[in-house]
């Protein structure tokens, strides 16, 4: 498992379920990893880690959801203010979501525009970031427009998945093989953007091991999967997560060069630093988890169709699906983690133990105090 640079492929990790289910057994990770309580809590260990999100290619949306000449989305990443927008060309690209004039915002929320204008005094910027026109111009004698253009940020339109890089990028922090996580068939669905209070990396915990499923999700995940039966693949700096459904078991009787596991797991990517690309049956999320405050997170969940079928029976399909989802495990999730943080000044526990079925966080905590040191 360790230094694999792309997950493997559905027929191996079918194999390696079915291996489990033979054997009761589960992947486990070669150690037990000691995560101090203080780095939830401290303000300065969040400044550094924001400032290393801000150096690493951070998932900002799905592509699709940028479909035209002149789609936008502004919010904030890390503590900036960005805008990313399709350009003419087709090329996505970012800015600093900041006018040149005085500072105000040049686009708000999600949309599809000519130009983007700055709500102020009406400073106007090209798709390209360029500042095309300044309202009464004379006021401004010598402005030189060419040097007045909104601040650019990287931006890399990868794998389906739109990544930003807002400051100089860190040693080693290149994007790399991932696998194409968001083919594109696959229709955007809806956006919904929801603060929680918690520290960003409870939040993102909560999504990368499958030890907590029986006594978290009786009633919702659990009947349908498995009791702490799962595959854990770390690849780079990034990790997959497989939960199989009880449904998989008819795999076995299918030739293993044919086999899928879409419809019969779901698949859990973490992007690092701060991305999440959950697979399900029927559709698929993009999650990007912000971290706001010591104690609180925006997460911006980008929900898409699975494609591969008619684009109206896969909207059906995806929203009964996500529905279920939603309305049920989702909110189990949310349950727990926002629980642990009030408890987390209690000092009940001074470090966090993460065993051998959590090993996706113990790579994740590896890569990010990794990340740390380096910058
Ligand atoms: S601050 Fe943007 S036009 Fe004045
Ligand atoms: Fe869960």
């Amino acid at each position: 498992m360790a230094g694999r640079l792309i997950p493997m492929r559905d027929d191996e990790v079918a194999q390696r379920v079915l291996d489990h289910i033979a054997n009761g057994t589960t992947d486990m990770g070669d150690e037990v990893w000691r995560e101090p309580v203080a780095n939830y809590r401290s303000e300065a260990r969040l400044e550094r880690e924001r400032s290393t999100l801000r150096r690493f290619p951070q998932a900002f949306c799905p592509s699709a959801a940028l479909p035209d000449v002149g789609s936008y989305i502004a919010r904030e990443s890390a503590g900036v203010p960005i805008v990313v927008v399709r350009g003419e060309d087709r090329t996505v690209r970012a800015f600093r979501n900041v006018c040149r004039h005085r500072g105000m915002r040049v686009a708000n929320d999600a949309g599809c525009t000519k130009a983007l204008v700055c709500g102020y005094h009406g400073w106007a910027y090209g798709l390209d970031g360029r500042l095309r026109a300044v309202p009464h111009e004379h006021g401004f004698p010598g402005l030189d427009k060419s040097r007045h253009g909104l601040a650019p940020i990287k931006a890399d339109e990868r794998h389906g998945i739109v990544f930003v890089t807002i400051d100089s990028p860190a040693a080693g922090s290149d994007l790399g093989d991932l696998p194409t996580l968001i083919a594109s068939d696959q229709q955007m669905m809806r956006t919904v953007t929801r603060d929680t209070d918690t520290n960003w990396k409870i939040s993102l915990e909560g999504f990368i091991e499958g030890y907590h499923i029986r006594a978290t999700h009786p009633e919702s995940f659990y009947p349908y999967g498995f009791d702490n039966l799962n595959v854990v693949e770390t690849f780079g700096r990034h990790s997959r997560v497989t939960y199989p459904f009880q449904r998989i078991r008819k795999l076995e009787s299918v030739p293993a060069g044919e086999r899928k596991v879409m419809g019969l797991g779901t698949y859990v990517y973490h992007i690092f630093p701060n991305a999440l690309v959950t697979i399900l049956s029927s559709h698929t999320n993009l999650v990007v988890l912000d971290p706001i405050a010591i104690d609180r997170t925006r997460s911006v969940n980008y929900t898409l169709t699975n494609g591969g079928r008619d684009a109206a029976q896969s909207l059906a399909a995806a929203k009964r699906d996500s529905d279920f989802v939603g309305n049920t495990g989702a909110a189990e999730d949310r349950a727990v983690v926002e629980a642990i943080q009030r408890g987390i000044a209690s000092g009940a526990n001074d470090v966090f133990t993460f065993g051998k079925f959590e090993s996706a966080i113990v790579h994740f905590h590896k890569t990010l105090d990794a990340a740390l040191a380096r910058s």
